[in-house]
């Protein structure tokens, strides 16, 4: 399976990158560095990177406003076919809009244990409140800052006569083994047949009157005592394949579809002309495209009367 393309956005130093970008190597590792940008052109992480044979970016902040910067890296991002972003010390508050651009598919590593002591001097903060432990967490990142949904976090002890910088130091360590682990989950995710049902399901049960029953041991959606409109198969008589069933207009458009991309598209056993295999498990799969295939598929089998419905109330 193809690797996730990841970027890494860093100001400073760029350990947590070096981090990421060492646990990359390891063949097994389900994400590749595909870029390393930078807001701070004399990065250090930049340097690091470049000898490592990664593509770079660099474009400073000054003199331009957030929307304009953040327009520059998103641009960026997408020019590297970007699929994931990592924040590793990128030291910029995000614009709501970059922030949704990438939504679910951006992470961030903050010095705290998150909900405490967001923003800066997180290890100053720990210690002065007398806590026994600072730590790390990694989190989606939303549009408030250091606020997202935790991922997971490391406690780190808080030894006697810590300063805010050897508590830092240590606290590093933990957040060079956490990141590129809770990365590595979090990219692999989308590639599970729980997650490829979750996101069928979803456009399927988008649709109007749709509803979701068993078929055949395949989890299955139709319209609310009507017809089918698509399938999940998983390994179904052991074809070792997950898909996705949807209706077509026959023979002909099943040939085409196939010819077109026949890794992709197959005939389904058992289904006969008027349906196709949508493949789910070869590791790029389009959502907004599936779900289109998931709405045409519910109007090919919807009564006149209730495409007509659906028709009007699109107008509005
Ligand atoms: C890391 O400690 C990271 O958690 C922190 O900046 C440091 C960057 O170090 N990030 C934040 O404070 C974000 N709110 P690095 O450049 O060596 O990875």
């Amino acid at each position: 399976m193809a690797k996730a393309r990841v970027a890494v956005l860093i100001s400073g130093t760029g350990t947590n990158m070096a981090a990421l970008l060492y646990a990359a190597k390891a063949a097994e590792c389900p994400y590749e560095i595909v870029l390393v940008a930078s807001n701070n052109p004399d990065a250090a992480g930049l340097k690091l990177a470049e000898a490592e044979g990664i593509a770079t970016f660099a474009h400073p902040h000054k003199g331009l406003s957030r929307e304009a910067h953040d327009g520059i890296m998103h641009d960026a991002l997408v020019a590297a076919k970007t699929e994931f972003v990592a924040l590793a010390g990128y030291m910029r508050i995000l614009t709501p809009e970059f922030v949704s651009q990438w939504e679910g598919r951006m992470l961030n590593i903050h010095p705290s244990l998150l909900p405490k002591y967001k923003g800066l001097h997180t290890h100053e903060r720990a210690i002065e409140a007398g806590d026994s432990h600072g730590g790390c967490s990694v989190h989606l990142v939303t549009a408030e800052l250091d606020d997202g949904p935790i991922l997971q976090q490391t406690p780190v002890a808080i030894l006697p006569g810590d300063t805010a910088d050897s508590l830092a130091a240590r606290v590093l360590i933990a957040e060079h083994q956490l990141y590129s682990r809770v990365l590595a989950q979090w990219v692999a995710r989308e590639n599970t047949p729980e997650y490829w049902l979750n996101r069928v399901r979803e456009h399927a049960l988008a649709q109007a009157e749709a509803d979701e029953v068993a078929s055949h041991g395949m989890p299955c959606f139709g319209i609310i005592g009507g017809k089918k409109f698509a399938y999940f198969s998983h390994d179904h008589h052991g074809d070792g394949r997950t898909a996705l069933l949807v209706k077509i207009s026959g023979a002909e458009e099943q040939a085409m579809l196939i010819e077109q991309d026949e890794a992709r598209y197959f005939r389904p056993a058992y289904f006969g002309d008027g349906w196709v295999g949508i493949r789910l498990d070869l590791g790029d799969n389009d959502w907004d495209h599936i779900g289109q295939w998931i709405a045409k598929s519910w109007r090919a089998v919807a009564s006149k009367k209730l495409v007509k419905l659906l028709d009007i109330a699109d107008e509005f």
